[in-house]
């Protein structure tokens, strides 16, 4: 069976740009390929978060993934500190990694633009970090949004790299994307992410998600209710594309154009549309809020699982490059 591996960084809550872009296809997927998911605490070290806060947004993030659909027993879910191997072989991979290489990641000169105060050798080393982590499960595939895409091409560079020096060992991985690669966040101008405080949170409550939604920006253009819209600028309308029906959706768009529906009531759709899909895993979480015993179990058992194919990994790894006792 082929492999898929993907992570997401215990950095606050989830939010539905995660979910769109990444999350659907993890459960999607996990019947198809044997599946690997990672809480990346380690990545989420670049950030330096407090120790009781990046705990708990460990928990929390490993909640929102089960409560969105992944299931443990079909995929291994795990932390990604609890599998050592992956800063061991992060090593490795970063002594094939070409400065030059690391210089190019936009995500690099964005983050170092976002926490002047921390540029930090890991920051700017952290999609070897992120390779090391799709390679030690010798993965074909890696479910994530447009963002991850540099990141994922230099994966491939230092596959080749590696199995050019070390002879062949690793699979090149791809890419697979969701049909929402790029969700916008609530400003309409950048991406939704969790630092630039323009999210829509998968554990909002419709009050939550309807406050946000009433500061959000429209049509530019449309400046009161009787003056007429147009959809297809307007990043509200962009939201109903991911979790309206194609019927309601047309009549939201005659209705915008003609000036018949107001951005408000337009608003007010949506977020009844989004609690269908985030009240179920709003709820589903709270369930497991309330049972920390499991949420340990199931990480404890995944990062066993995790260990085991990491280590035959690393077994072969260090035996390519030249590392551990001579064999006899
Ligand atoms: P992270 O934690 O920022 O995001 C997790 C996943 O969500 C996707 N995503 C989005 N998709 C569409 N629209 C958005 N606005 C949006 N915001 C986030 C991301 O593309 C990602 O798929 N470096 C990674 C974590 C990582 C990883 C890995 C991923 C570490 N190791 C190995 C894959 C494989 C990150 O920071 O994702």
């Amino acid at each position: 069976m082929a492999r898929i591996m993907s992570g997401v960084q215990p950095t606050g809550n989830l939010h539905i740009g995660n979910y769109l872009g990444a999350l659907v296809n993890w459960v999607r997927l996990q019947d198809q390929y044997e599946a690997y998911f990672s809480i990346v605490d380690l990545h989420a070290l670049t950030g330096r978060p407090e120790p009781a806060a990046l705990r708990h947004a460990v928990r929390e993030v490993a909640i929102g993934v089960l409560a969105s659909g992944v299931d443990p027993e079909r995929a291994t879910v795990f932390v990604q500190s609890h599998v050592p191997q992956h800063t061991e072989l992060a090593w490795v991979l970063t002594c094939l990694t070409p400065l030059g290489d690391l210089n190019r990641m936009t995500q690099f000169k964005d983050k170092s633009q976002h926490q002047p105060d921390n540029i930090n050798t890991g920051l700017f080393t952290y999609p070897v970090l992120q390779t090391a982590d799709i390679v030690l499960y010798r993965a074909d595939r890696v479910p994530v949004g447009e963002d991850q895409e540099q990141h994922l091409e230099l994966a491939r560079e230092t596959v080749r790299r590696f199995n050019h020096v070390y002879g062949e060992t690793f699979p090149e991985p791809q890419v697979v994307k969701s049909s929402a690669p790029r969700v916008m966040g609530l400003d309409g101008e950048s991406k939704m992410s969790k630092s630039r405080n323009n999210e829509i949170g998968l554990f909002e409550t419709a009050d939550e998600t309807m406050l946000k939604l009433r500061g959000a920006k429209t049509d530019p253009a449309r400046l009161r209710k009787t003056d007429k819209g147009t959809p297809e600028v307007c990043n509200i309308y962009s939201y109903h594309g991911f979790f309206t029906g194609e019927v309601q959706r047309a009549a939201i768009a005659t209705g915008c154009r003609s000036a018949q529906l107001g951005c408000v009531d337009c608003k007010k759709l949506l977020a009844q549309n989004l609690e269908v899909v985030k009240g179920p895993i709003r709820e589903r979480a709270a369930v497991l809020r309330e049972q920390p015993r499991r949420l340990e179990e199931i990480l404890a058992a995944g990062a066993h699982r995790a260990r085991a194919e990491a280590e035959k990994t690393m077994v072969l790894v260090r035996e390519r490059v030249g590392l551990g006792a001579p064999r006899s």
